[in-house]
């Protein structure tokens, strides 16, 4: 396997040319690529984390329609963003997402800070979408690996080894970056990743930081959707009228209830469980 220092920058145009080659006839038309609004690239970024891309399209539009902005996000209540999450999953990214909003509201003036390492200090952005929102959102040439631009790094220069770790791709993203148009490069790395995962059996599956969401049928995430999508129906009930319209076992539920009231996102107070 060859160093990243023993590509030539022939063989480094060339592989420029076929990611680009490939944006430029069949590159998607993403909602979230129609703006530079940092705000709304964050939005993005967040329900991209863990939801797929067709189901991030239905809700985005709307999501932005309903807080378009920062400050409306911060004001907004939680059962309100909630109920606007309803569909994408994962719905600790809701509340943590309205604590950024009020954060940013309160420490930044509203402004999205341009930096990683601002970035990565407010609730619920790793280093993978704190990047990702500094190529997106502010075109900086900044050096990161997700799971589509794992894919065509292995696909490209690790096709031989059977594992690979991201600090062996890091030199290679940075030596092939488009350093004139990160936000146009990374697109279309993006987008090839997703069609090498499609026609080649996912050559991202060789990386040593590979994972499989975990199966939504049965699981803690399934139970935990149900009391969220009842409490937004109707909140405040009490644990008996939860348990008639949330359909599992009452135990099963009882600990739900406790590991969402743990983190943050309903409150039980006397009788009632509540969204706050
Ligand atoms: N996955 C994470 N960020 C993405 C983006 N901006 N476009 C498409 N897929 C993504």
């Amino acid at each position: 396997m060859k160093d990243y220092r023993e590509y030539t920058d022939h063989e480094i145009k060339t592989f420029q040319r076929i990611v680009y080659d490939y944006y430029q006839s069949s590159g998607r038309d993403l909602p979230w690529r129609k703006t530079h609004n940092p705000y709304e690239i964050l939005v993005s970024e967040i329900m991209l984390q863990q939801t797929q891309v067709s189901r991030v399209i239905e809700k985005y539009g709307e999501f932005i329609k309903t807080f378009p902005d920062i400050t409306s996000l911060a004001e907004a209540t939680l059962i309100d963003v909630l109920a606007m999450w309803q569909g994408l999953g994962y719905n600790r990214r809701a509340l943590s997402l309205k604590k950024l909003a009020e954060i940013v509201n309160n420490t930044y003036g509203g402004y999205i800070p341009p930096h990683v390492s601002l970035l990565m200090q407010l609730p619920g952005i790793g280093n993978a979408t704190a990047n990702a929102i500094c190529a997106f959102a502010f075109n900086h040439p900044v050096i990161f690996i997700e799971t589509n631009v794992r894919t065509v790094f292995i696909y490209h220069f690790f096709n031989t080894k059977d594992t690979v770790k991201d600090s062996e791709i890091s030199p290679l993203v940075e030596r092939t970056l488009d350093y004139d148009n990160p936000r146009q490069w990374y697109n279309a790395l993006m987008d090839y990743g997703v069609a090498l995962k499609k026609y080649c059996s996912n050559p991202g599956r060789k990386s040593a930081h590979h994972t499989v969401q975990s199966s939504f049928e049965g699981s803690a995430r399934q139970v935990r959707g149900a009391i969220l999508k009842a409490l937004v129906i109707k909140n405040r009930q009490s644990f008996n009228e939860l348990i008639d319209v949330v359909c599992y076992d009452p135990d099963v539920v009882k600990k739900n209830i406790q590991a969402l009231e743990k983190e943050g996102l309903i409150a039980n107070k006397g009788r009632y469980i509540f969204i706050p």
